[in-house]
């Protein structure tokens, strides 16, 4: 994952053994050399062998290379590459060291323990991606996240093949870059939270080694509190300021009309593009409100005096001067679809978040376009949400070919209203690696419950990435509860998802809420839920296996009894007494879970108006609480639908 454009199935297996070496062959350079040193390193991880770096036995991976490539990783490279795996070794061929980098990624998807040995199949890849922006925007504003959070996600993401770390650095909460020309902003705008300019080429470094793009976002001019707690003067109306607290959209503003303004930021980008190598800055953009604006009586006259209708028609004059002074420092522009205006360059990147129309109508203008709408990570989704949206759907399906070209790609969005440096690893992933196929895989590679298998599989590969997505959630369920209420903890946690309507309504979250509830323990989408709904699915199937009756039928019974464990204990915990509702309704959905199962089993029909009962039941055990839905009561419903069907 993702899947390879074209894959061909050979036969036998390469084995994997404690000699097992990497060899370079052709071009080579730095960059190339600790790749395959990673290489070595993840594998001899994934499988326990030693796999030294001075192993010399007869099986091999020979990597080579023809060029170097750019640089820096560059929109549009070349990241094609072709594998063989055969018995007798594996040979991995590229164009430049980032299509070797991505077949690298490969590579270690493909080693495997078979019960006899580690091997990898026999198999012909030739692969290449089908959209050249593949992104992943981290919100490190609102929620702080340290370098190595970064980095380990950097990694996760090199694992699944995408290549644009979008960095979200400011916001109204937090100004996370340290500028040595403008020291108030990281001084009074940051908590004392952000990352220092080493930290910066850090980070950068370690993208570019893994064929990452890092473009930095610099939100303006509105989200931008956090720049006037040291600098009031670039804002609308006097201030003071502090950072934000809460969550929202808020009036604070950029003054459009200031000269002092646009040679700040001109200073400010001048440091920046020192930092930044790639050539797109995005500029953010989204969500500006104009009640700074429209109180400013000097704003207002500048407007007169420009012959500018509107507040849309002032932040399309203040792009365009943005713009301006970073194309003098050689950087091209990105921003949040709102920035859409005929005045900008044509190689503005739009990135589309609020409806996937923007994205058809911003290359239709001429633009190119990249997609997030629906491919929210912080809304809770599922995986398979995420997958079935693809770029060049709806709105778009429409464009003819050369508009269609002009869409780029998709970056997954991971904002961070509710979300902690400790808990985001679950949110990003492993949803993130579907969004990661749909953005390189060929159109046609729909297959849920292919996707579904591969992902639970990566989800386990991504562990060696140093993600915690999967191994935070036992610390933090051990937190709320000891034994022996911690059992019946994993039984509730395993049977709820988040719930993202109450999401986007918990207004009552601010930057110093905790993040230590049951919310934040469980991943977003169950996956002991989504395998109990196959089995369920699998009863109504032509043939149903008995394993999966008597496997249902023990979790309903866990859940139906778990409420008598844990309800005492969620009683007498300050952190989990919230959770009451919801623990009382598994055992309700268990029940009538059972009852269904029941009548399924004896091939007997329920009573008349059974059905309608269990649906206004149902409906009630549906109901969030705490930010949270009972994923249970989804497979409660399967069974009572099956069980009502003569
Ligand atoms: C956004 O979600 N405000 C881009």
């Amino acid at each position: 994952m993702p899947m390879p454009q074209k894959t061909v199935w050979g036969q036998g297996r390469l084995l994997i053994g404690a000699d097992f070496n990497f060899r370079v062959e052709g071009y080579t350079d730095a960059r190339l050399r600790a790749a395959v040193g990673r290489l070595r390193g993840r594998i001899a991880l994934q499988t326990g062998l030693p796999l030294l770096a001075d192993a010399t036995g007869p099986l091999q991976l020979v990597v080579s290379c023809r060029g170097a490539g750019p640089k820096n990783p560059t929109l549009g490279e070349d990241e094609s590459y072709a594998l063989d795996v055969s018995t007798s070794g594996a040979r991995l061929s590229a164009p430049t060291v980032t299509g070797a980098l991505r077949g690298m990624a490969t590579f270690a998807q493909l080693v495997s323990a078979d019960g006899k040995s580690y091997s990898a199949p026999a198999v012909h890849i030739e692969d290449r991606p089908r959209f050249p922006w593949r992104g992943l925007m981290l919100d490190c504003g609102r929620h702080w996240m340290p370098v190595d959070v970064v980095e380990r996600n950097l990694e996760a993401m090199a694992a699944v093949k995408l290549n644009v770390f979008h960095w979200h650095l400011t916001e109204d909460q937090g100004f996370r870059v340290e500028s040595k020309r403008f020291p108030r902003l990281q001084e009074k705008g940051s908590d004392g939270q952000y990352y220092t300019q080493d930290d910066i080429r850090r980070v950068v470094a370690f993208a570019r080694d893994r064929g990452i793009r890092v473009v930095p976002e610099f939100d303006m001019p509105g989200h931008a509190t956090s720049w006037f707690a040291g600098y009031p003067e670039l804002a609308s109306a006097p201030g003071p300021y502090g950072v934000e607290r809460s969550f929202g959209i808020f009036p604070p503003a950029m003054d459009p009309s200031s000269e002092r303004v646009y040679s700040f930021l001109d200073k400010f980008f001048g440091e920046m593009a020192g930092l930044f190598p790639d050539r797109y800055v995005h500029i953010g953009g989204d969500e500006v409100l104009e009640t700074q604006w429209k109180a400013n009586p000097k704003i207002q006259a500048f407007s007169a005096a420009h012959g500018i209708k509107d507040s849309r028609g002032l932040q399309a004059y203040f792009n365009k001067r943005v713009q301006e002074l970073l194309a003098r420092r050689g950087k091209k522009v990105m921003g949040w679809a709102e920035i859409q205006d005929p005045g900008l360059p044509r190689d503005t990147v739009l990135q589309s978040w609020r409806g996937q129309d923007s994205l058809a109508d911003s290359v239709k203008k001429g633009f190119l376009g990249v997609l997030s709408f629906d491919y929210y990570l912080n809304y809770g989704k599922p995986a398979s949400f995420h997958y079935r949206n693809d770029p060049l759907s709806g709105a778009a399906a429409e464009l003819d070919a050369g508009e269609k070209a002009r869409v780029i790609g998709g970056e997954a969005c991971m904002w961070t209203e509710f979300v902690s440096a400790q808990t985001v690893d679950s949110r990003i992933w492993p949803r993130a690696a579907a969004i990661a196929e749909r953005l390189w895989s060929p159109a046609g590679v729909t297959d849920e419950d292919s996707m579904y298998a591969r992902l639970d599989a990566v989800s386990r590969g991504l562990d060696w990435t140093g993600v915690r997505h999967r191994s935070y959630e036992r610390p933090a369920l051990d937190r709320l509860a000891r034994a022996p209420a911690r059992e019946a903890l994993q039984v509730l946690a395993d049977a709820l998802e988040v719930d993202r309507i109450d999401l986007l309504r918990a207004q009552h979250f601010t930057t110093r809420s905790p993040r230590n509830r049951l919310l934040d323990a469980i991943p977003p989408e169950s996956p002991a839920l989504r395998r109990l709904e196959a089995s369920v699915r699998a009863l109504s199937s032509a043939r149903p296996s008995p394993e999966d009756a008597a496997g249902v039928r023990r979790t309903l019974v866990a859940w139906r009894d778990n409420d008598a464990r844990l309800a005492p204990a969620l009683r007498d915990n300050f952190l989990l007494a919230e959770d009451a509702p919801l623990s009382a309704n598994l055992s309700k959905a268990g029940a009538l879970g059972l009852e269904a199962l029941d009548f399924i089993e004896e091939g007997q029909a329920p009573p008349a108006g059974w059905r309608d009962r269990s649906g206004a039941e149902l409906a009630e055990l549906d109901k969030p609480y705490a930010e949270m839905t009972l994923g249970a009561a989804r497979v409660a419903r399967l069974l009572v639908e099956r069980a009502a069907r003569p």
